[in-house]
């Protein structure tokens, strides 16, 4: 079966034998959450869902969501390793729970997937001071003939999930896991054992953990399921590895025939997949609906990491040629048909690889001819070896001339300053300290930004999100409907809109937007919302580019009254219910955010009232 058919199996079983609606996932750039950079599970979008809020699909959805995880970057390029993957999830609402979640998964596996109950084990949650243990899933297990030995009970770091950031939903889980080594399965399951490989996590949402630590009682309990599309295909067509699926023939057969060899040894099976995911990472980033490009901060970071790492590992396998614009090109045909994004922005995709991967060779270039320099100067030390070099060189270097500690190690090595393995313990001694240093001074100034918590509801965010729609309205009145939304982040200071526009913002313009909002708070116009289809909502004028996120009928929010609100936009919320809540509002600082981008930084007063 390959990666395709499975998707289509996915939401065919849910949606036709089980009642689920489909719904659109998600952009891999999380709105209004400050607590992450990347969509990182399918649950993710649906925060404010799994909260209470009405989803306008339903209480059974399905989907398939493109999801980022870079925790474990220096991981990538084992078996199974993967920094963008999808996940196929359906989810509970507040409707089925445990039983029906269970059985489903089961029924899914067994009958439609068609894998051997004998190959499959479980584990659910072994309960401590926060939960108790989850008998009531084992037993579930137990009446579908799963035996004793395949049943494990785990505690939380193993068998509960979330919340995704420091607040929110969560809860325990059960994880269903396939045997794929060679001997027959063992009776007993062990998680140590990695040929027992996880492919499903049933999570029950029964929980809210708060900022102060508390696990509360959620008035509405959800199913939230997550199977990973990649390893499943493995795992069915019998592969060791999600790199050896059809997912990753056509990429990594091109990775050879420019590195020119056809049997990868070990090193060069390693950095093929290094670059086969890492690319596949960047090309979905740079093709999303809210797209990003190399930067060096946030998720323009990230992604310039991952494309520069994959230039350093083609290297290493002799691509001297540029590559990473052709590598993208595959990973557009492959995906082009299901994420029809990758095929709008094809040619900002490819443009920003080429501009990336050209920075990228000056970058080495330059940091080649500081460090000839460099070695100039202590030339006739050399019998000191690398600690003839100032201490904090080998940070600079990167933090400086942006040129890798690991190229360095490798020109110190070439030049004979480096000769053995202490040598280059010496340098990632030294690298780390610095390293280290700067990251506590600029993890004081992220504490503030990341004091939110995932989704985080609070007072202060919703009264930032609404705000926000007033700023797009008022934008538009100002400079023109050519301004919309293109990425929104909220902490608990601050609001942040991008938007097109191809200028500066002028003093007048800023003022005029400020004195346009500040005159809707005056008015204290009332704020609700109304479920509609797409058509009636753009029918209506409503603005709002999230309307691929949803299914058929939306959300739209009025601040004002009727037709002639002021604000009509389709949104999930939530708002507070009335504008004079803002207080004030004022722009914080408004700046360039890549080609024709604009970022607005804005704030609202307390409420004096
Ligand atoms: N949120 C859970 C996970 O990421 C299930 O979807 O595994």
């Amino acid at each position: 079966m390959t990666a395709n058919e499975l998707r289509e199996k996915y939401i065919k079983f849910f949606t036709e034998k089980h009642g689920h609606k489909e719904i659109k996932g998600a952009s891999l750039i999380p709105e209004n959450d400050p607590t992450v950079l990347f969509t990182t599970a399918g649950m993710h979008p649906l925060v404010p869902f799994l909260l209470g809020e009405p989803h306008p699909s339903g209480k059974r959805l399905v989907d398939v969501q493109k999801c980022i995880r870079t925790g474990d970057i220096e991981e990538v390029g084992d078996a199974t390793h993967l920094t963008f993957f999808e996940m196929l999830g359906n989810w509970s609402l507040g409707d089925y729970f445990k039983e029906q979640a269970i059985k489903m998964s089961f029924e899914f596996l067994t009958s439609e997937l068609g894998l051997s109950t004998s190959m499959l084990a479980v584990t659910c949650f072994a309960g401590d001071d926060d939960a108790p243990r989850d008998e009531e899933s084992a037993e579930i297990w137990r009446s579908l003939g799963m035996p004793e030995g395949r049943i494990s009970f785990l505690p939380k770091k193993d068998n509960w999930w979330g919340p995704a950031g420091i607040t929110g939903p969560c809860g325990p889980d059960t994880e269903m896991f396939y045997w794929t080594g060679e001997e027959p399965a063992p009776a007993v399951f062990d998680s140590e054992d990695k040929r027992w490989v996880e492919i499903w996590n049933d999570v029950f949402m029964q929980y809210n953990k708060t900022e102060d630590g508390r696990f509360e009682p959620l008035t509405q309990t959800n199913v939230d399921t997550g199977m990973g599309l990649e390893r499943v295909t493995a795992v069915l067509n019998g592969k060791k590895s999600a790199y050896e699926t059809e997912l990753f023939t056509e990429i990594i057969g091109e990775v050879r025939l420019l590195a020119g060899y056809s049997e990868p040894n070990e090193e060069q099976q390693h950095a093929e997949r290094v670059i086969a995911d890492h690319l596949r990472s960047a090309t979905f980033m740079m093709g999303d609906q809210f797209g990003i490009f190399p930067s060096n901060t946030d998720q323009g970071y990230v992604l310039r990491r991952l494309i520069r790492r994959a230039i350093r590992y083609a290297r290493k396998i002799g691509i001297e040629v540029d590559f990473a614009r052709k590598l993208a090109g595959i990973v557009v045909k492959n995906y082009g048909d299901y994420y029809g994004e990758l095929r709008d922005n094809q040619e900002k995709i490819f443009e920003g690889m080429a501009l990336e991967e050209e920075k990228f060779n000056k970058t080495l270039h330059n940091g080649l001819g500081i460090l000839e320099k460099e070695i100039l100067k202590v030339n006739d030390r050399k019998n000191e070896g690398v600690k003839a070099f100032e201490e904090n060189f080998f940070f600079e270097m990167l933090a400086t001339y942006g040129f890798p500690v690991e190229m360095t190690i490798e020109e110190l090595e070439n030049e004979g300053w480096i000769r053995d393995e202490s040598d280059k313990k010496y340098v990632m001694d030294k690298f780390n300290h610095y390293f280290e240093e700067h990251q506590k001074l600029s993890r004081a100034g992220a504490e503030k930004k990341f004091a939110g918590g995932l989704a985080d509801h609070s007072e202060e965010t919703t009264r930032l999100h609404t705000a926000t729609h007033l700023l797009h309205q008022a934008l538009r009145q100002v400079l023109g409907d050519h301004v919309e939304q293109r990425g929104s982040n909220i902490t608990k200071e601050r609001l942040r809109f991008d938007f097109p526009h191809p200028d500066k913002m002028t003093d007048e313009e800023k003022a005029k937007v400020e004195e346009i909002i500040n005159e809707q708070i005056k008015k204290a116009l009332p704020i609700h919302f109304e479920e509609m289809s797409v058509d009636e909502a753009k029918s209506r004028g409503a603005i709002g580019l999230f309307e691929s996120k949803y299914g058929d009928t939306v959300n739209v929010y009025f601040m004002g009254e009727g037709d002639d609100a002021f604000s009509i936009e389709i949104c999930g919320g939530p708002h507070v219910n009335n504008t004079s809540e803002l207080g004030s509002f004022k722009i914080l600082k408004e700046e360039s955010c890549g080609a024709g981008m604009r970022r607005i930084k804005a704030q609202v007063g307390a409420n004096e009232a």
